[in-house]
């Protein structure tokens, strides 16, 4: 089966003679010589690939290239050199007429700053995906109070958007895009202009929904803590090129050079971790047989902690089959965070004394 996107050596060259500067970027010509010469590029030799139902994120900083490479992936910008293919068809090679038939009905973008229309309803404005596909009114309008809903602004259907917060308005943006049936989401920093507990709010919503309507989504941003909250792959950008793909745990344990390794230095790693990443794999079966609490695979690390403190051994990490897949002994939790974060407050005191200690302070 092949995947929902493939980007395969993907350039995209403003500026001056671009098809020249892909050649020279091919013989290792760097960014900074170009822009000498009046090319900017803004994205180099960009590979990945997205799998049905996966949230794919792309994270680098202002300038990376991120904008340029996801308007690329919906034909809004034409690629120097390099394809994109949605399933499994060539977008490159589409004609004007079908790239719109596309972008109406399988591809779906929501914007940082989503601007809605001032002088139509909430459902008028969340149903204007369908109403340019050309959906009949009582449809459009039964399908995009269905997205209100699971955006949760049920009962606001009827409202103007400026008697919406910031944080509600965002999520017309997403009913709009869900309520089209489009697969494919591509969201550009969508979340990225909401205070922060709106923010975590609208990042918990989006990944409840994709629990039931496994959409493909590529989501931008420059927080790693959000690409790492929402991302099943990451990529990371640096300069127009991608610097690494791969999960959040790849990225966190797995840095590939010195630029990623500053990026995660501040990232909260038991926010992240899960019992899979940290557990040992080299088990004996007759580990197997405890009567004692246990945690899944998918278990987050600080609840790790908190089971650790409370079992006398290594956790058991055990899959849904109720097979033994993994052990957490104590001091790799202690390992993962690092020294200067394992302080007091995370799960390094050892059971017994340590508790001790903490409860004659309490
Ligand atoms: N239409 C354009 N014409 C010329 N240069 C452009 C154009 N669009 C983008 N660029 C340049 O390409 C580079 C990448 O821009 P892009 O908008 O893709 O970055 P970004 O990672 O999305 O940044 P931000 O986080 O600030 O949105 C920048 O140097 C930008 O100036
Ligand atoms: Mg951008």
């Amino acid at each position: 089966m092949s995947s929902r996107l493939e980007a395969e050596h993907l350039y995209k060259v403003f500026g001056r003679r671009p098809d020249a500067a892909v050649e020279r970027l091919r013989d290792g010509v760097d960014r900074e010589e170009l822009r000498a010469v009046g090319a900017t590029a803004a994205v180099i030799d960009a590979s990945f690939t997205v799998e049905p139902g996966q949230i794919f994120v792309v994270m680098g900083l202002s300038g990376s290239g991120k904008s340029t490479l996801l308007r690329m992936l919906n034909g809004l910008l034409e690629p120097t050199a390099g394809r994109v293919r949605f399933d499994g068809d060539d977008l490159t090679g589409l004609s004007d007429r079908e790239l719109r038939g596309v972008r109406s009905h399988k591809i779906s973008m929501v914007f940082q700053h989503f601007a809605l229309f001032p002088h139509r309803s909430v459902r008028e404005n969340a149903a204007y995906g369908l109403e340019v596909q050309g959906v009949p009114r009582a449809e459009r309008e039964r399908r995009a109070d269905e997205a209100l809903a699971l955006c949760g602004l049920d009962g606001w259907e009827k409202s103007w958007p400026d008697e919406l917060s910031g944080g509600m308005q965002q999520r017309v943006g997403l009913a709009r895009a869900l309520a089209t049936d489009a697969d494919l989401l591509l969201m550009d920093e969508s979340f990225s202009a909401l205070d922060p507990l709106i923010r975590r709010d609208m990042q918990d919503q989006l990944l409840s929904l994709q629990k039931t309507l496994k959409k493909t989504i590529v989501f931008i941003t420059h927080d790693l803590n959000e690409a790492m909250r929402l991302g099943d792959r990451i990529a990371v950008m640096r300069d127009g090129r991608i610097v690494q793909t791969g999960s959040a745990e790849d990225i966190l344990l797995r840095p590939a050079n010195d630029y990623v390794a500053s990026f995660i230095q501040d990232v909260d790693r038991s926010r992240v971790l899960t019992a899979e990443a940290v557990m040992d794999r080299d088990v004996r079966g007759d580990e197997a047989s405890c009567d004692c609490e246990t945690a899944a695979p998918d278990t987050p690390f600080t609840d790790l902690c908190a089971i650790s403190a409370r079992v006398p051994h290594p956790v058991a990490v055990v899959g849904e089959d109720g097979a033994l897949v993994g052990v957490v002994p104590r001091q790799r939790l202690v390992g993962f965070l690092g020294d200067e974060k394992a302080g007091p407050g995370t799960c390094d005191s050892p059971r017994g004394e340590g508790d001790e200690k903490v409860m004659a302070h309490a």
